[in-house]
């Protein structure tokens, strides 16, 4: 349904319904397209992966969602037909949208519950938000995630004591105290051991529903464990978009993937 209450930007009755619309979206690097007519419908409460050889456009399709890029042309719609163009970065993450670069960017030196406490204040005055008291329903909230992200009995370890997995998962805890409709994910699984994927595929599998997630992947196994749905991006295109099953029997994804 439209939203009228939306004020911010234009109410599109074909994206109602919808999370995330992307219509007809390219993106020129002098000539070069990154992404070509690039169209995407992700709904409230997906879960969907989105793979793609290097170079498909995935990175650059998230930086349009998350407003560092502006296409050339094309819609992107927001929550039911926000319009997300003529917003900069910091008003389309005030609407609900995070994300969750491959890299993690967690405070080494804060313990866990700091660096959920500095992302629900969302403050980067790192003094002035750690000297505030925080209300009974914030500290709720953090206890709240550090159970989704299984971090609870290491709450007041600092960052860097962390392996590899647990900071990607603090990563995701942080988007989660902030409340956001969509998260949109980068690699989630890479470097993680075996039982971290595992654990990673019940956390993202559980936090989908509530709200939208959009995890970029190269991980098959991965992919075929979120058992979601797929999008495969090739030179800034889709080139298939189905179950695990179906894109991977796909002549063109095979040939992307295999053929060279
Ligand atoms: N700022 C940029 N300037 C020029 N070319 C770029 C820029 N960003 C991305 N590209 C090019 O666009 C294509 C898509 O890149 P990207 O979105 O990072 O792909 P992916 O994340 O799927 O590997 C690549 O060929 C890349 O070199
Ligand atoms: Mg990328």
């Amino acid at each position: 349904m439209v939203d009228g209450s939306v004020t911010r930007g234009r109410v599109k009755p074909v994206a109602a319904g919808s999370m995330l619309y992307l219509d007809g979206v390219t993106v020129s690097f002098d000539g070069f397209k990154a992404l070509d007519n690039l169209s995407l419908v992700l709904a409230p409460g997906e879960l969907r992966c989105i793979i793609g050889p290097n170079g498909a456009g995935k990175t650059t399709m998230m930086d349009v969602v998350t407003g560092r890029t502006k296409p050339d042309k094309g819609e992107v719609l927001f929550d039911g037909g926000v319009d997300l163009l003529p917003l900069d970065e910091a008003a389309i993450a005030e609407l609900g949208i995070g994300r969750k670069f491959q890299a993690p960017t967690v405070f080494e030196a804060l313990s866990v519950f700091e660096n959920l406490e500095l992302a629900l204040r969302n403050d980067r005055s790192v003094f002035a938000t750690l000297a505030a008291v925080l209300s009974t329903e914030q500290r709720e909230r953090i206890e709240e995630v550090l159970q989704i992200i299984d971090l609870l009995d290491v709450r007041f370890n600092e960052g860097a004591t962390l392996s590899h997995g647990q900071k990607q998962w603090l990563e995701i805890g942080m988007l989660l105290v902030q409340d956001q409709k969509l998260m949109l994910v980068d690699e989630p699984a890479a470097g993680m051991t075996t039982g971290e994927r595992e654990r990673t595929v019940e956390l993202l599998t559980s936090i989908a529903g509530e709200r939208t997630v959009a995890v970029v992947e190269h991980d098959m196994e991965f992919v075929r464990a979120l058992a979601s749905k797929v999008s495969v991006l090739h030179e800034g295109r889709l080139l298939a978009e189905g179950s695990i099953d179906t894109v991977q029997s796909n002549e063109e994804v095979i040939e992307v993937y295999l053929g060279r």
